[in-house]
């Protein structure tokens, strides 16, 4: 491992249960294996790409690192400034506490809460042991309201400019949002915690071009502006191929290829079983 490392994923194992019907007709829980043995190391302050067929595995892998998955053998290694965490044992809540931060695959932004009070409630008790709570109680301090108020704002400027939708609408519900700006308000979000590495599961899945333009420069933003490494995981090569720079090929329950997005698309195997050229 060398010091710019960030994240250390190492023989990673997960297997689910499913049950089928066995050749006598009966039905039969059967383990299989989803990870296999992932290895992998993420590089600090850069983007990292993971892509792979649906349901090769991604988001459980991303599941895992965040602490929702529990990992059969394996274990991960996080270096959020100069010193290594085992991370293996410790709680969804306590990996955000450390610095993780996630985007689902579904945005996860609250419908009938303002655009505004969707950034409030991201704070490290979010993806924690109580998340509803911290939407319940996040105004009981009025002080610490008023600068979380004024980090939203200010985030929203620098990501948007002056004049932009999410300050304009910023009282307004979030359901009044397009679907495309309900994904750049789940980004936004991102920057009210204090995360070093941030998970970022499809985040350009469903959106026009115009959108996908903002997402890139918000993820490069993440990056070149607040030192964070991102880890995404994306079905649009043209959009690996921008943003990344290093690409992970997960096939049938390992990394199977790793390099740059230029060697990732030039790869026979990934052209034939992934891209289909
Ligand atoms: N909680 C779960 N219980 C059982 N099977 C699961 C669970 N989560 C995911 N799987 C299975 O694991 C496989 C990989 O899923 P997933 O990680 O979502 O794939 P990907 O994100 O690459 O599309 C799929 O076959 C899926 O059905
Ligand atoms: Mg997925």
């Amino acid at each position: 491992m060398n010091s710019d490392t960030i994240l250390i994923i190492d023989s990673i194992r997960k297997s689910f249960v499913r049950n089928i019907v066995n050749i006598r007709g009966k039905d039969e829980d059967e383990k299989f294996y989803v990870l296999e043995d992932i290895d992998l190391i993420l590089p600090a302050g850069k983007i990292t790409a993971l892509i792979g067929g649906n349901g090769t595995g991604k988001t459980t892998l991303f599941n895992i690192i965040s602490g929702f998955f529990k990992a059969d053998e394996g274990k991960i290694e996080f270096k959020p400034n100069g010193s290594l965490i085992e991370l293996t044992n410790l709680s969804a809540y306590k990996r955000a506490q450390l610095g993780i931060g996630r985007m689902f695959q579904d945005n996860h932004i609250f419908q009938n809460m303002t655009v505004l009070e969707n950034m409030l409630v991201a704070d490290e008790n979010f993806f924690g042991e109580r998340p509803f709570q911290s939407i319940i109680y996040y105004r009981k301090n009025n002080n610490v309201e008023k600068e979380r108020i004024e980090k939203a704002e200010k985030i929203f400027i620098d990501l948007f400019g002056e004049d932009n939708p999410f300050l304009n609408m910023k009282n307004e519900k979030a359901k009044n949002l397009s679907y495309g700006q309900q994904r750049l308000l789940g980004l936004a979000r991102l920057l009210m915690g204090n995360y070093k590495l941030l998970l970022l599961d499809e985040p350009t899945s469903g959106v026009n071009p115009v959108i996908i333009e903002k997402i890139k420069a918000i993820i490069n933003y993440f990056v070149e502006n607040k030192n964070m490494t991102v880890f995404l995981i994306e079905h649009n090569m043209k959009f690996v191929l921008d943003v990344a720079d290093f690409c992970h090929f997960m096939s049938k329950g390992i990394i199977a290829v790793s390099g740059t997005p230029e060697d990732i698309i030039g790869n026979p195997d990934v052209r034939k079983t992934y891209l289909g050229i």
